[in-house]
């Protein structure tokens, strides 16, 4: 007949109390070495996970290209609208499509960091893209319909940089928009302004 007892000493009489306050000891050794671990092996993962996604980030590491960030922003007085932000972080974003399209906008180009004339840069000037977005938006002739800057933008990607069409909306299409925008505004060529050679 089984043990019916509760208190495992009186069932095994061979067990001492102190045996079993050892080995609860012990359990609870194990589980914390085990949560350890696991608090270990998650602080592991977030940590690498951070660099590598970091390190795989566009442009991360680039150190040619925060030169000529740094020289752009210097020049276009990006600092007027803070040292960090929404706008200023959509402005380098759209730099880096600029002057690293393939790297940038991989989606959406077929051309290679081996390839010829394989960004933005290697065909326009920032001053250029500056006057076509202050000048977008207008009717054109030869097509018979009003073009939109992000439009041409498009064809660009399709056609100069052997790609594919992003959406109005995305990234790779705003960001040089606003990237545009910022140096049409150090320019004083953007509509409405009360300063520059328009206004006078
Ligand atoms: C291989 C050279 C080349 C590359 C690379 C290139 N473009 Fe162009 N782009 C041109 C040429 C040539 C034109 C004018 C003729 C045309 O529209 O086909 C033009 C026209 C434009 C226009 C319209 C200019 C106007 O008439 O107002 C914009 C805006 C523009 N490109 C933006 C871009 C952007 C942004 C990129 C990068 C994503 C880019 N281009 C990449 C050669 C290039």
């Amino acid at each position: 007949m089984p043990c019916q007892s509760y208190s495992i000493t009186s069932c095994y009489p061979g067990l001492s109390k102190r045996f079993l306050l050892k080995e609860k000891q012990a359990m609870k050794n194990k589980e914390r070495i085990t949560m350890s671990i696991k608090v270990a092996a998650i602080l592991i993962f977030v940590i690498l996970s951070n660099i590598l996604v970091g390190a795989s980030l566009p442009g991360s590491g680039d150190t040619r290209l925060n030169e000529q960030w740094q020289e752009f922003s210097q020049k276009y007085n990006v600092n007027r609208f803070g040292d960090d932000g929404y706008f200023v972080r959509a402005i380098r974003h759209g730099h880096g499509l600029f002057y690293k399209t393939y790297d940038f906008a991989w989606r959406f180009t077929r051309k290679t960091a081996q390839s010829e004339n394989n960004n933005c840069g290697s065909c326009h000037t920032p001053e250029e893209i500056a006057y076509s977005f202050a000048s977008s938006d207008r009717y054109d002739n030869k097509l018979g319909k009003r073009i939109s800057f992000e439009e041409r933008i498009m064809r660009c990607y399709v056609s100069k940089l052997d790609g594919f069409v992003p959406t109005i909306y995305d990234p790779a299409i705003r960001d040089i928009r606003i990237f545009a925008r910022l140096v049409a505004h150090d320019l004083k060529i953007t509509e409405g302004s009360l300063v520059g050679p328009l206004a006078e």
